[in-house]
């Protein structure tokens, strides 16, 4: 069996995934993307809108997880690569209800590893040769760094602290085992904070901006200098797009945009950048909203990426520096508020009803 030129992508409604696939395309000449989503509460189809119609973009609603359905998805379609994006992803979440990291982030991977792995296997010559398996993972496998600790390279052990981390890190080990135990070829990249347009409103930058605009406290956990590296969504996107072309089988790729930065650094610049944009009606600046709450159990107090191999490597560098990337974030939350709107009242939700009704 020969592969198609298409590429299947799994998680392509949530945050980076719909990112990636807007950007994949963007790009005429692209081949066709297939999209497997489950949608979950943190799936939005708002997000590919512009998208739904374009016959290049294939939309599967289903689990990952389904093991027929998988392989009815990849009999059908027969991609040339895959991209694991599709997981539980926020942390706090994972500390009040870990079952799902464990049923995702772990399960549905090894799920769908096995069907890649059968599909791989009937593939021949150059297509067998020429496909990939794509896992995005995290740089929180690596656990946490002290202040003067150097950046985390790709030989750094993993040390995951959250049961969020300990799932990515479960399922990136299960990748490894695949390639190295069946051959499937694979590639990892760990990637830092990503922030952007699209990003569900739990996350520390939307859910900042949404709160200032709703004369809402804007909460940080603990003193807020725990420091995290930033990189904006769409140089995450490329770099993606860089290892897959590029990257080297079974090889792991930190990707990082060399912006380490406290949280409450991060909380005040958004808070600067609102005061100018859109200031309070009552003139006082939006920091008055910062409070202090309760800090995250176990929370990591620094992550720092060392990205050298994907710039020696394979010539990736971020293009946007935080400044341009944050100012670019805000002023799209401020133009979209019905996008935030939808989300905070779970309309966004609406589509799942009209289109699969009550059994959605
Ligand atoms: P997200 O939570 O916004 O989106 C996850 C998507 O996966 C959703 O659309 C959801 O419906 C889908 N999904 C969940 N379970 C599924 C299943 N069983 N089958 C099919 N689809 C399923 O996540 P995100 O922030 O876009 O992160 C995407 C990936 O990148 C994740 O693997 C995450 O671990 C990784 N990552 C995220 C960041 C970040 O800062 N957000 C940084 C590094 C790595
Ligand atoms: O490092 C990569 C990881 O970045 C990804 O793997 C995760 O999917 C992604 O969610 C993100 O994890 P964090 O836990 O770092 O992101 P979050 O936006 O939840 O929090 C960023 C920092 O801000 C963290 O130190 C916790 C803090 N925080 C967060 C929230 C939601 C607050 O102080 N207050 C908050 O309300």
């Amino acid at each position: 069996m020969k592969t198609s030129d298409s590429i299947l992508v799994t998680g392509g409604a949530g945050f980076i995934g719909s990112h990636f696939v807007l950007d994949w395309l963007a790009n005429p000449s692209a081949p066709p993307l297939v999209n497997v989503d489950k949608l979950t509460y943190a799936g939005n189809l708002d997000n590919l809108s512009s998208v739904l119609p374009d016959p290049r973009h294939v939309w599967v609603h289903a689990d990952m997880g389904d093991r027929a359905r998988m392989r009815e998805v990849l009999a059908q379609h027969r991609p040339c690569a895959i991209v694991n994006f599709a997981a539980e992803s926020h942390a706090d979440r994972s500390i009040h209800g870990p079952q799902a990291f464990i049923d995702t982030n772990i399960g549905a991977t090894f799920a769908l590893l096995e069907e890649a792995r059968a599909y791989h296997a009937a593939l021949q010559g150059d297509s067998q040769a020429g496909f990939r398996w794509l896992q995005v993972s995290t740089d929180e496998v690596y656990g946490t760094l002290q202040p003067g600790d150097t950046p985390f390279t790709e030989t750094h052990r993993f040390v995951p602290n959250s049961p969020y981390a300990a799932s990515k890190a479960a399922a990136d080990h299960l990748v490894r085992a695949w390639h190295h135990t069946y051959g499937l070829p694979v590639v990892t990249t760990h990637c830092s904070n990503n922030y952007g347009p699209y990003q569900f409103p739990e996350k520390l930058i939307p859910l900042v901006i949404a709160n200032a605009l709703d004369g809402k406290p804007l909460p940080i956990y603990g003193d807020g200098q725990q420091v995290r590296d930033w990189l904006y969504v769409a140089d995450h996107c490329d770099a993606i797009r860089t290892v897959l072309a590029k990257g080297q089988l079974g090889a792991h790729y930190n990707v990082g945009g060399w912006n380490e930065m406290a949280n409450l650094h991060i909380v005040q610049t958004v808070c600067e950048l609102l005061d100018r944009a859109q200031p309070r009606a009552d003139g006082q600046p939006y920091a008055s909203q910062i409070t202090h709450v309760a800090d995250r159990p176990g929370h990591d107090q620094r992550y720092a990426i060392d990205a050298t191999r994907m710039a020696t490597e394979l010539g990736w560098r971020p293009k946007e520096t935080f400044a341009t990337g944050i100012e670019k974030t805000v002023q799209w939350y401020l133009q979209h508020p019905q996008w935030v709107a939808r989300v905070r009242s779970g309309a966004y939700r609406d589509w799942m009803q009209t289109q699969y009704g009550s059994g959605a």
